[in-house]
């Protein structure tokens, strides 16, 4: 599914050290961060659309998600990450966007996202939007005026380029779609776009895009939010020549990262001219807001040392690219979990990341990693990585559930514009955009509406009353892990020691100070010998006293451990 994914959806390329600019020293971007509020976090990405229907329309809206602010303080997460809620032709649910200063009647009036900034932070909560900076929806008056004639003051906003001899695209890019070049007849050129056609990219080399996006992110700055997931960010610039970009089967299957169809993007996305573009955002968040805005940045890439220049030489860059090596594991499985902290770890060295296993883009971890039938237990295992190994998590709303998503049944039923195009090679992402279950009431109360995705029958009975109410519950389990994390140094801040595979055990220390704490988990069905542990207990998955046999799934937590092995 994921690899469908990555393939069909073609999230970037590789082209690694040839692109790739000066890599940093270690340690220089981290000084620099070092007690930003972001460090501490524990992130909750919110998919409006899914979470909490108010009006009984089958779609989540703003005062949907004020509405469960109280749940969100009680599960003890720290920051919101919402996605899009801008206005939009919803092509891309809001990933399309055409003004990018308003609210989208669908998700409720620009007032309702003031009062959930203050309710937020009444609770505590600092809040961080989507900004959707490479391209705009086809709809937004930039784009209408770029359309409108080839001497339009806005042309050059965006790429346009003359058709070949026989009138064909300029290249064989292909990106959402087959073909990544749109003709508008009216100017006889074509448009470019990474993603759908409805998603003209804009011309990142234009200063005055640079500068009409920088003023959108003022504005959102000025309007109290706390930081900004950068949509997208490694497919900011194009090559000037815009050359063809090669066919998977002419590369060696080391690079074959993300294939696009049957393409390579190397020519279109992941540029090193996007690094100077990172600098620029970061230099006019600090010089104009100072420095504790954030910047989260998306960024596919094929290896985790290009997420250096991210970061920027001494850390001038993007705060804080995601790292998505853990949800790239093909299985759970302790050496290939083992493997990506210790990479990590020795090549981000201090500098932050991120611990993510599921967004809106990709099938649940529950989903890829388990069965229904194991699926509470590693839902578990998966809560315990996430928030007690290094990174700042970012949970994707309903992990804390343990939620599965529903795949779509038929083309009829399929939202997403991938799953659209490409039924049924690849059945889109609805799966991992169903909505919550919050009750017992109808529609497990997301909605009195119909719901615009169908929830899951397995998530219907796994509803937050129910997980409430249950000792034993994913959703007490996640509880009781914020609540650890929030309260140790050593899980937030900790140095990592001692990764360590053993059969299906994987094991590792996070180390403040004297204090150590030593998290183990059985990445099994089966049961495992458990490792040696005289220490205090902190939290365990199963009741009753650690023996030396750990259930399968089984995740313990203790502290004040002394191992005689290190890495
Ligand atoms: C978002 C996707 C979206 C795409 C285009 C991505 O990185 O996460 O959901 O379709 O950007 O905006
Ligand atoms: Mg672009």
């Amino acid at each position: 599914m994921m690899r469908r994914f990555f393939r069909s959806v073609c999230f970037s390329l590789l082209a690694g050290g040839v692109l790739l600019g000066a890599r940093p020293s270690v340690g220089e971007a981290a000084v620099r961060d070092e007690g930003r509020w972001w460090q501490d976090a524990i992130f909750y990405e919110i998919y409006p659309r899914s979470f909490q229907d108010s009006d009984g329309d089958g779609v989540g809206d703003l005062k949907g998600i004020v509405a469960r602010l109280d749940y969100l303080q009680k599960l003890g997460v720290t920051a919101l990450w919402i996605t899009p809620f801008f206005l939009s032709p919803m092509v891309d649910f809001g990933y399309d966007v055409s003004d990018y200063r308003k609210v989208d009647p669908l998700f409720g009036r620009d007032e309702d996202f003031d009062v959930l900034l203050r309710e937020a932070k009444k609770r505590g909560l600092r809040v961080v939007i989507d900004l959707v900076l490479n391209h705009t929806s086809d709809q937004h008056p930039y784009f209408l005026e770029s359309r409108s004639s080839r001497t339009s003051p806005k042309r050059d906003w965006y790429i346009w380029k003359d058709p070949g001899p026989n009138g064909e695209p300029p290249n064989n890019w292909k990106g959402f779609e087959q073909t990544s070049w749109e003709f508008d007849p009216s100017t006889g050129q074509y448009f470019y776009h990474y993603f759908c056609k409805e998603q003209p990219d804009l011309n990142w080399r234009n200063p005055e895009v640079q500068q009409a996006m920088l003023s959108i992110l003022s504005e959102w700055v000025a309007r109290g939010v706390d930081g900004f997931r950068l949509d997208a960010i490694n497919y900011l610039i194009e090559h000037p020549d815009l050359p063809d970009n090669p066919l998977a089967s002419e590369v060696p299957p080391e690079e074959r990262f993300i294939v696009n169809y049957d393409q390579i993007p190397r020519y279109s996305v992941n540029q090193p001219e996007n690094f100077g573009l990172f600098e620029l955002l970061r230099r006019h968040v600090e010089d104009s807001h100072g420095p504790d805005v954030l910047l989260l940045g998306e960024a596919w890439v094929p290896s985790l040392k290009d997420l250096l220049p991210i970061y920027g030489v001494s850390g001038q860059g993007i705060h804080l690219p995601f790292n998505f090596f853990f949800l790239q594991q093909p299985k759970l499985e302790a050496e290939g979990f083992a493997k990506v902290l210790r990479e990590s770890d020795a090549i981000l060295g201090t500098r932050p990341t991120t611990m993510v296993l599921s967004n809106h883009d990709m099938a649940r971890a529950t989903w890829r990693y388990a069965t229904e039938t194991n699926s509470d237990s590693v839902a578990k295992a998966l809560g315990a990585l996430e928030l007690a190994a290094p990174g700042v998590p970012v949970l994707y709303y309903g992990e804390e559930l343990g939620m599965r998503g529903r795949e779509p049944q038929s083309l009829d039923e399929v939202r997403d514009p991938l799953g659209r195009n490409q039924w049924p090679a690849f059945k889109g992402r609805d799966l991992a955009r169903t909505p919550v279950a919050w009750d017992e009431g109808p529609n497990g109360g997301f909605s009195t509406g119909k719901p615009w995705l169908a929830l899951a029958p397995f998530d219907l009975r796994r509803s937050v009353a129910v997980q409430s109410a249950d000792r034993d519950s994913v959703l007490n389990f996640y509880r009781a892990l914020i609540a650890l994390r929030k309260n140790e140094p050593a899980l937030r801040q900790g140095r990592l020691e001692a990764v360590e595979a053993h059969g299906t055990v994987l094991q590792f220390r996070r180390r403040a100070g004297e204090k150590a704490i030593l998290v183990m988990l059985n990445l099994s069905d089966r049961p495992a010998p458990a490792p040696d542990f005289s220490g205090k207990t902190l939290l365990g998955s199963h009741a009753g006293k650690w023996g030396a046999v750990l259930a399968p799934w089984e995740v313990r937590i203790g502290s004040d451990v002394v191992l005689s092995s290190s890495r």
